[in-house]
């Protein structure tokens, strides 16, 4: 962990029921949390409203999508109007299940960002490589891409934390080494120095996703650039997320 607030989210993904969710904020709410942590949680949009208003304010709230502007004639979208409505601080962008299995592209991903923190919603830019990418040697090449599509449209990168998740590593058990995710963290530092800002490169938050859990958090958490975790199926039980919330030391 480097010099900035640790932060750990939980991405519920497309799990849950009223009954379960109910259960996991109670035991989220009854946890022990490190202070110096900040913790956000993203439910799925329909029960972002029960999470807001059962769950102790001490952990935000995270939508896993946003439309790209102003709501309107948009079947099946959510606003970031209507996450601010409804208390809801921040949406992941760019998660390689969005990329991937649904097809959003890098210039629709950078859009949604601009105007969700146009919108005073906070982002959680996710970047990554798939398997064939890293074995092809692409793997930085690939995280600068995704990486320009948001820096091309992101000003304000006070309200951003970036998500390294390499895809081979999500939800298959494979967690990055401490020292593969290190050197990825530390070339996008550097991009962001170069492309960016060197304030933004000191300033910026990058966390690391892909089969985060109890037993491997603390190892990942000690290395200089990783400033926390997005933490998928190990967010869905509460005693664990909470290992990974308080794994800095
Ligand atoms: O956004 C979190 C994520 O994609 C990682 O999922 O289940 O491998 O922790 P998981």
């Amino acid at each position: 962990a480097g010099s900035g607030k640790f932060f750990v989210g939980g991405n519920w993904k497309c799990n849950g029921t009223k009954d379960s969710v109910s259960k996991l904020v109670s035991e989220l709410n009854a946890a022990t949390l490190e202070n110096d942590v900040d913790v956000v949680v993203a439910p799925p949009f329909v029960y972002i409203d029960q999470v807001k208003n059962s769950l102790t304010e001490r952990i935000e709230v995270s939508a896993q999508n946003v439309w790209i502007g102003k709501g309107g004639a948009y079947t099946g979208e959510i606003s970031a109007e209507q996450l601010v409505d409804i208390g809801c601080q921040w949406v992941i962008l760019g998660h390689s299940e969005r990329r991937h299995i649904i097809g959003e592209n890098d210039e629709f991903i950078g859009k949604k960002a601009a105007y969700a923190l146009s919108k005073n919603v906070k982002v959680i830019a996710c970047i990554g490589e798939l398997l064939e990418e890293r074995e092809a040697g692409k793997t930085f090449d690939v995280c600068f891409e995704q990486m320009k599509a948001f820096a091309d449209n992101i000003t304000n990168w006070a309200d951003v934390v970036i998500a390294y998740e390499p895809v081979w590593a999500i939800g298959t058990g494979k967690v990055a080494t401490p020292e593969q995710a290190q050197e990825v963290h530390a070339a996008v530092r550097d991009w962001l120095k170069t492309n960016v800002s060197p304030d933004v490169a000191s300033s910026v938050r990058i966390i690391y996703g892909g089969s985060v859990n109890a037993g491997n958090c603390a190892e990942l958490a000690k290395k200089e650039d990783i400033d926390g975790f997005l933490v998928g199926g190990a967010s869905l039980k509460a005693p664990d997320f909470t290992t990974i919330i308080n794994s800095v030391t």
